[in-house]
This record gives structure tokens, sequence and C-alpha cells, in this order.
């Protein structure tokens, strides 16, 4: 898989899926703009990825402010001329876990105006410039919970099935521009946020285990494989798709 000189721009990149999908896709030859609210953390990132011999390069970037969002854009776009590929990826989880009726205000507009607002945010502006330059590729990271019921957590709920409505809406509206836009669906993955909802409810480790038909968490390095063939030509007339890294989760 070939990612050579491909200008690959990635949300949350600073931990867990993100991290994962920017290390692997710089190794394949992309130059990386790793973008992430924690600027510390994207910087680890970038620094690893040097040390191996990839092109990276870490920005600051709160997904929920559209002139941050424009501002990394348009300097994506003078230093490197283009956009190639945009990996969709910052999100959180709801810190509730109660439900509906009792799910806080907080919450809502926490997670809506990260997962949502910021993926329309880039979506937005990333296709004004993949428009421009004639050719584009969007990765939505969603979630299973974008595609299946799971209670208690009504926020994160709505915005990931929001995702993979925008990522089908779009690639409607867009596939005959040369633009192709997909979304990936990761079940229980090791990650911080992961972590934190474990932490929140040690039940639940066993309690996910067996909902898993694979019986294991999976890793955020496999679910950025499938980020990475989304970003090469290997996948070249797939779009408007949500593709499922779940261990067979999903199969219930
Ligand atoms: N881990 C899982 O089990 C799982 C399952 C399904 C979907 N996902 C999705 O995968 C994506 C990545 O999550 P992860 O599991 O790697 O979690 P993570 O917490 O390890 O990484 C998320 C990153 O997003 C960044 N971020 C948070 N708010 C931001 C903002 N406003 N602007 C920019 N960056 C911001 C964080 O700093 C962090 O580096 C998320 O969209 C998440 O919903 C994760």
């Amino acid at each position: 898989m070939d990612l050579e000189n491909k200008v690959v721009v990635v949300t949350g990149a600073g931990s867990g899926i993100g991290a994962a999908s920017a290390a692997l896709m710089a190794s394949l030859g992309a130059k990386v703009i790793a973008s992430d609210i924690d600027l510390k953390s994207v910087e680890e990132v970038v620094a690893d990825i040097k040390r191996s011999g990839g092109e990276a390069a870490a920005y600051q970037l709160d997904v929920r402010q559209y002139e941050e969002v424009d501002a990394l854009m348009s300097k994506v776009v003078k230093d490197h001329g283009s956009i190639d590929v945009l990996v969709n990826n910052a999100g959180i989880g709801g810190k509730d876990q109660s439900k509906t009726a009792e799910h806080t205000l907080d919450d809502w507009e926490n997670v809506i105006a990260v997962n949502q607002t910021g993926v329309f945010y880039c979506m937005k502006l990333g296709l004004i410039q993949m428009m421009v330059q004639g050719y584009g590729n969007i990765i939505n990271i969603a979630s299973l919970a974008g595609l299946k019921a799971s209670g208690n957590n009504l926020s994160y709920s709505a915005s990931k099935f929001a995702v993979v409505g925008m990522t089908k809406s779009a690639a409607l509206e867009y596939g005959s521009k040369n633009i192709r836009i997909n979304a990936v669906c990761p079940g229980y993955t090791h990650s911080s946020l992961l972590d934190q909802l474990l932490a929140s409810r040690p039940d639940m480790e066993q309690k996910l285990k067996r909902l898993i038909p694979m019986g294991r968490f999976g890793e955020a390095a496999e679910v950025a494989e499938t980020v990475a063939w989304l970003a090469s030509d290997k996948s070249k007339y797939i779009t408007g798709q949500t593709i499922t890294i779940d261990g067979g989760t999903s199969l219930h």
C-alpha cells in the first residue's frame, strides 16, 4: 500500500486511533499533518514519526472552533499545495452514563460540539479545498454506536449516527467530483476513551468482552490499517460506505 507524498490531515492525532493512523500513514509515505486539541501529545506523536523516518508536523486544533479549522486548512494548502486525505478522528465520549431523561445538558453540548459539529466544520472546509483541487478523500471515524443502539450515552449515539449520515449524504453529493467519503466504525478499541469508560465502570470489562465474538477489544493499530487502506488508491471505487471493525460485535 502506497501513500507516497499524499498530504494527509488527521484530527485528534495525539492519542489512540488518530495517533496510530498518523504513524501508519507516515510509514507508508504520507506527509501527515497531525492535529489535536492537546498540542503536547501530538508533538510527541510527530517526534516518534520523525524518529522512524516519516514526515509529519504537529498543530494544535480544537475542531469545535470553525476559525481554527479554517486557519489550519489554509496553512496546509499554503505549505503543501493540497489536502489529499482528511481523517476526521477527534472525538470524545460522554461522561454521563445515565438514561436519556437524566442525560446532562453539558454532555449533550460537549459531545455534539466535538463529534458532530467538529466533523461538519472539517468536512465543509476540506470539501471547499478538494473542489478547488478536483479530487479528495475524507475518512470519518464514526463508531459501532453510529450503526446500532447503545444505551446510556445518548449524545455519543446521536453524534455517531450523525457522522454516518453526513458521510453518506456528502458522498452522494461529491461522487461526481472525484471526492470519496467513507466512515470507519470501530467497536470497543483499546484507547484512552475506552480506558475512561472502564475506569468509571470496572464491571464493564467482562460484560463488554462477552459481547465480542472474538473475545477481546480491538487495537488502535487494527483500525489504522483500514484508515490507511481507505486513504490509498487501493480503495478508489469505494465511497459512502461504513466499514465496521469490531471483532464481530455487530453480529448480535
Ligand atoms: N476507542 C473506542 O473504543 C472507539 C470506538 C468507536 C469509535 N471511536 C472513535 O474513534 C475516535 C478516536 O478515539 P480514541 O478511541 O482514539 O480516543 P482517544 O481519547 O485516545 O483520542 C481522541 C483524541 O481526540 C482529541 N480531542 C478531543 N477533543 C478534541 C477537540 N475538540 N479537537 C481536537 N481534538 C480533540 C483528544 O485530545 C485525543 O487525542 C473518536 O472519534 C471515537 O469516538 C473509538
